[in-house]
């Protein structure tokens, strides 16, 4: 039975097919990369194309902040070095993947648990750019939104979001509890502001447009550049 995330979506791509567009994607995003830059580095399995597409351009004095560790131990491995966000005097660009796009270019993002370490690295960016395989591009956001909780009286914040359930012991690099907000997403606005003013969400999955900068989507036809809301330069 098709997942009520999945109506929402293009149709399913084979998965040979979706790794290939996550490949091309993350190609293009590499090339953006000039020697001296400060980059951040998402999560997940379209970043995974990613690191090894930056390792190969081998630019000279780079340096990178990474959004979680499975990151940077892959980062590590191909010889990127990772250095403390905070010594870094913020981030010339950050790149990372995402759960779904809308056409306005809210994102929703934290299928791997890591959203709010890419939203503060996100932010930290002058430039946002969003790598995924066309089957992310919706027409609406639609649930699951994941959630970011504070272990202390999380029964209570559940109980408050009313439409939300703890994934099983998934929790973050920084101890906060992973969970998915299943209630209806409507506007993405109304949700976030919702979310963020429930105490006990550290943070949630819901990145506006005003966050994204380029939007790379990777399908049929080639990569296609979309513009966020937040000016590149
Ligand atoms: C991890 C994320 C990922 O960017 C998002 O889940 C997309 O993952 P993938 O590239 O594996 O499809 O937000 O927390």
């Amino acid at each position: 039975m098709a997942s009520p995330r999945a109506t929402a979506r293009q149709p399913p791509l084979s998965g040979a097919l979706r790794e290939r567009y996550k490949d091309l994607a993350a190609k293009a995003a590499a090339e953006m990369l000039e020697d001296g830059m400060r980059v951040g580095l998402g999560t997940g399995t379209t970043v995974a194309h990613l690191l090894p597409a930056i390792a190969e351009r081998e630019l000279r004095g780079m340096r990178y902040a990474s959004t979680s560790p499975r990151t940077e131990q892959a980062a590590l491995k191909l010889g990127l070095k990772i250095e403390d966000l905070d010594q870094m005097g913020g981030l010339d660009i950050a790149i990372d993947g995402a759960d779904q796009i809308d056409p306005s270019a809210w994102l929703v993002k934290g299928g791997g648990g890591a959203l709010t370490r890419e939203k503060i690295v996100a932010s930290a960016a002058e430039v946002f750019v969003v790598i995924a395989s066309e089957d992310k591009s919706v027409s609406q956001l639609s649930p699951p939104v994941p959630l970011e909780l504070i272990r202390f009286g999380v029964r209570c914040t559940l109980a408050k979001l009313a439409d939300a359930r703890l994934r099983d012991a998934v929790e973050s690099p920084d101890g906060g509890l992973i969970a998915d907000y299943v209630g209806a997403v409507g506007d993405p606005r109304e949700l976030s502001a919702r979310l963020s003013a429930t105490p006990g969400v550290i943070d949630h999955g819901l990145f506006g447009p005003e966050m994204v900068s380029v939007i790379l989507i990777a399908g049929a036809h080639g990569v296609q550049r979309r513009a966020g809301g937040k000016p590149v330069g």
